[in-house]
C-alpha cells in the first residue's frame, strides 16, 4: 500500500515531509518521492531508493525551499519500481503534482483519452492521469478541476495535490483508500495514516468517501464530490506512535487479519467487470489450456497450502490433473516436465529462493509460468510468463494472512476464468461463482466477527502441547495452513493430518484430553469426518471442530465448535482460514510469544 504525506504552513515543507515518509516506511515501499512548490514552481526529488537517499540529495531538506508540498512512498501495483514511475507525479506544464494511493481501474481508457488531447505521459502508472485530468479541466478555480478530475476516475483513490497557480492551498481527496487531515496551529497535514502526522499534531480529521479537502493556513473546507460545502468536525487522537503504525491494533498481525475483507476485494474487484472475470494482466488463450496436460503449482510455507487448496479448486473447475509440489522438493526431484505441463507459482515476496530455483528446473524444461506474487516487479514476477498481482499491500507480520487469502482469490479467479475458456462450466455457472466470488470479502468479514469467542477457547486450549488438525478434501487443504498458523507463532507442535488417514497408524498418538481441531465445513464429507470425530473422541480426545453455521449436528460430538457462514464449497477456504488465524493468534498472545517476528523465522526466505 502506498503512503501519503502532504504540508502547508510557514516552515520548510520538505524536511517534515521526509519525517511523514519515513514514520510510514514501515507499510514497505520500493520508490518514494517529494514535490514542494517555492513561488511559482514545483520541485521533485525521487528516488528507488530510501528515504534517507532523498535526505542525502536535498541537505535533509534543507536545500529545497517552500512550505507546500506532497510526499509519497509507492508499493508498486502498475508499473514496476521506477523514479520515472514513482510519485509525485507533475502535469506537462509543471504547475500541477499528485500523489495517489489505490488503484485507478479506468486509467486505460482515461489515458487514451488524454493522449488525444496532446498530452504526454511518461510513466506507466495508473496515477498519472490524475494530474493530466487537472491540468486539463483547470480554469482558474482548483477545487473545480478537483471535483470534475474526481468524477471521471473509477476505483480507489486517496490524492493529495498542490498546483502553482494557487501557492496557498493544499487539496486531498478520498475514496475507498485511506487520508486523514492534520489540524496544527497555522500549518495542516495530510497524511495515509495517523502515525506520519502524529508528531505535529492530534487534532485530526478523517475524510469520508467522495470528499474533496482545501487546505489553507487558515483553515480547511471541505466539499462533497459534488463541490457542495461539507460540515466536519475533529478528533483528538490518543494513541502514540507505535500504536498508531499498526493502527491501534497491538500486533501488524492482528492489523492484516482484519484487513483481509479489504485485500480480497482489492484483488477481486477489479478483475470482475459487469459479472465476467477480466484477466488483462495474463495472455494465457482457451488454445494454450488445451496444451496443457498437467498444472503443478510450487511454493513454500503457506503458499504452499493456498496451492493446496488451489488444487482441488482447479482440478475441479479444468479437469487437468493439477499436484502440488514444495519448490524446495521440486528443484532436486529431476521432475518430468514439458511444454503442456503449467507451473503455477505462488509467492507473497517473489523472492523465495527455493520457490526461484523450482521455477527455473521447471522453465528449463519446458513448463509454462503463472506466477500470483503480491510483490510487483520482483524476481519471480520478472521470470514469469504471466503474473497475477494479489493486491493485499505490503505485508509485515512474518506469519502470512492478508497475502495467503489473496492466493486463494487469485485461484478462484483464474480457475472460473479458465473454467469458461474450456468450456467446463456454462455462462450461468460461472455468473454464479463470479457473484459468489464478489460475495467473499462480506463472508470473511462475517467469519471475523462471528468468532469473537475465539478469544475464551484460546485460553481454555493454550497449554496444549501437542494438536492435531485434520480435516478431508479442502478442508484437508486447510488444516495444513491452520496448522502452520498455530506452529509458527505459537510455537505449539501440531499435525495437519487427512482425518481418512488417521486410523492408519497415527492414532496411535491420540490419548486422553489430545486437542484434536475437526474441520468439518466440506459438507459433501461431513457425515465421514464425523466418523473420525467420533474415532478420536472414544480414545479420550478434545474435539474443537469448525463448521457451517447453522449445523447443529457437529455439536453432539464436538466439545467447541467455530462457525463460518455458508459459501460456495469451492471457495470455503477463505471463511475457514478466518478463525484459525484468530486461534493462532490469540494462542500465541497467551503465551507470551512474539507474534509478528516469531523466533527462528524471516518474511522472505531469499537463501536456500
Ligand atoms: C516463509 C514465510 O518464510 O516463506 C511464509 O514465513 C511464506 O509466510 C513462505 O508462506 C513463502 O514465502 P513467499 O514470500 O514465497 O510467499
Amino acid at each position: 500500500m502506498c503512503g501519503i504525506v502532504g504540508f502547508i504552513g510557514e516552515r520548510k515543507a520538505a524536511p517534515i515531509l521526509f519525517e511523514g515518509l519515513e514514520r510510514l516506511e514501515y507499510r514497505g515501499y520500493d520508490s518514494a518521492g517529494i514535490a514542494v512548490l517555492n513561488k511559482d514552481v514545483i520541485t521533485t526529488r525521487k528516488t528507488t531508493e530510501r528515504i534517507k537517499m532523498l535526505r542525502e540529495i536535498t541537505e535533509n531538506g534543507q536545500g529545497i525551499p517552500g512550505s507546500l508540498g506532497i510526499g509519497h512512498t509507492r508499493w508498486a501495483t502498475h508499473g514496476a519500481p521506477s523514479e520515472r514511475n514513482a510519485h509525485p507525479h507533475v502535469s506537462n506544464d509543471g504547475k500541477f503534482a499528485v500523489v495517489h494511493n489505490g488503484i485507478i481501474e479506468n486509467y486505460i481508457t482515461l489515458k487514451e483519452e488524454l493522449i488525444q488531447k496532446g498530452f504526454i505521459f511518461e510513466s506507466e502508472t495508473d496515477t498519472e492521469v490524475v494530474v493530466h485530468l487537472l491540468a486539463n479541466y483547470y480554469k482558474g478555480n482548483l477545487i473545480e478541476a478537483v471535483v470534475k478530475a474526481a468524477k471521471r476516475l473509477e476505483g480507489s483513490y486517496a490524492l493529495g495535490i498542490i498546483c502553482a497557480h494557487e501557492p496557498d492551498v493544499l487539496v486531498a481527496v478520498r475514496r475507498l483508500s485511506p487520508l486523514i487531515l492534520g489540524v496544527g496551529i497555522g500549518e495542516s497535514f495530510i497524511a495515509s495514516d495517523v502515525t506520519a502526522l502524529i508528531s505535529h499534531t492530534k487534532t485530526v480529521m478523517y475524510l469520508e468517501d467522495g470528499e474533496i479537502a482545501e487546505i489553507k493556513k487558515s483553515g480547511i473546507r471541505v466539499f462533497d464530490k459534488a463541490g457542495s460545502p461539507v460540515e466536519k468536525s475533529t478528533t483528538e487522537i490518543n494513541w502514540n506512535i507505535d500504536a498508531a503504525e499498526k493502527s491501534g491494533y497491538d500486533h501488524f498481525m492482528m492489523k492484516e487479519i482484519m484487513e483481509q475483507p479489504r485485500a480480497v476485494r482489492a484483488t477481486l474487484e477489479p478483475r470482475i467487470k459487469n459479472g465476467k472475470i477480466k484477466l488483462d494482466d495474463i495472455s494465457i488463450t482457451a488454445a494454450d489450456l488445451k496444451n496443457v496436460n498437467r498444472i503443478i503449482i510450487t511454493a513454500c510455507g503457506s503458499a504452499s497450502y493456498a496451492g493446496q487448496v488451489g488444487r482441488y479448486v482447479l482440478e475441479e473447475l479444468l479437469r487437468i490433473p493439477v499436484e502440488v509440489d514444495l519448490a524446495s522438493e521440486l528443484r532436486y526431484r529431476n521432475p518430468i516436465i514439458n511444454e503442456h505441463t503449467l507451473l503455477i507459482v505462488i509467492s507473497q515476496s517473489g523472492e523465495t529462493a527455493d520457490t526461484i530455483a523450482a521455477l527455473k528446473e521447471a522453465k528449463g524444461r519446458g513448463a509454462r509460468v503463472l506466477s500470483l506474487v503480491n510483490v510487483v516487479g520482483s524476481t519471480i514476477a520478472k521470470m514469469s510468463d504471466d503474473v497475477l498481482y494479489t493486491w493485499a499491500g505490503p505485508e509485515i507480520a512474518v506469519a502470512t494472512t492478508k497475502g495467503y487469502s489473496t492466493q486463494l482469490a487469485l485461484l478462484y479467479l483464474f480457475g472460473v476464468y479458465a473454467a469458461e475458456l474450456l468450456g467446463n462450466r456454462t455462462g450461468e455457472e460461472c455468473a454464479e461463482m463470479i457473484t459468489e466470488l464478489q460475495n467473499l470479502p462480506e463472508q470473511i468479514e462475517q467469519a471475523l466477527i462471528l468468532n469473537d469467542n475465539i478469544i475464551t477457547l484460546a485460553q481454555k486450549y493454550h497449554k496444549n502441547q501437542s494438536i492435531f488438525f485434520i480435516g478431508r478434501n479442502i478442508d484437508y487443504a486447510v488444516s495444513m495452513e491452520g496448522s502452520l498458523k498455530l506452529k509458527e507463532i505459537s510455537y505449539i507442535h501440531s499435525e495437519a493430518y487427512a482425518a481418512g488417514e488417521l486410523k492408519h497408524g497415527t492414532i496411535s498418538l491420540i490419548d486422553n484430553d489430545r486437542l484434536v481441531i475437526a474441520l468439518a465445513c466440506y459438507e459433501r464429507l461431513f457425515d465421514k469426518l464425523m466418523s473420525n470425530i467420533k474415532e478420536v473422541k472414544a480414545r479420550g480426545a478434545k474435539v474443537l471442530a469448525t463448521a457451517i453455521v447453522g449445523n447443529t449436528k457437529i455439536l453432539t460430538e464436538a466439545d467447541d465448535v467455530m462457525y463460518i457462514p455458508r459459501t460456495n464449497p469451492l471457495f470455503l477456504a477463505s471463511v475457514e482460514v478466518i478463525p484459525l488465524q484468530l486461534l493462532a493468534y490469540y494462542v500465541a498472545r497467551d503465551n507470551g510469544c512474539d507474534i509478528d517476528k516469531p523466533r527462528n523465522l524471516a518474511k522472505s526466505v531469499t537463501v536456500e
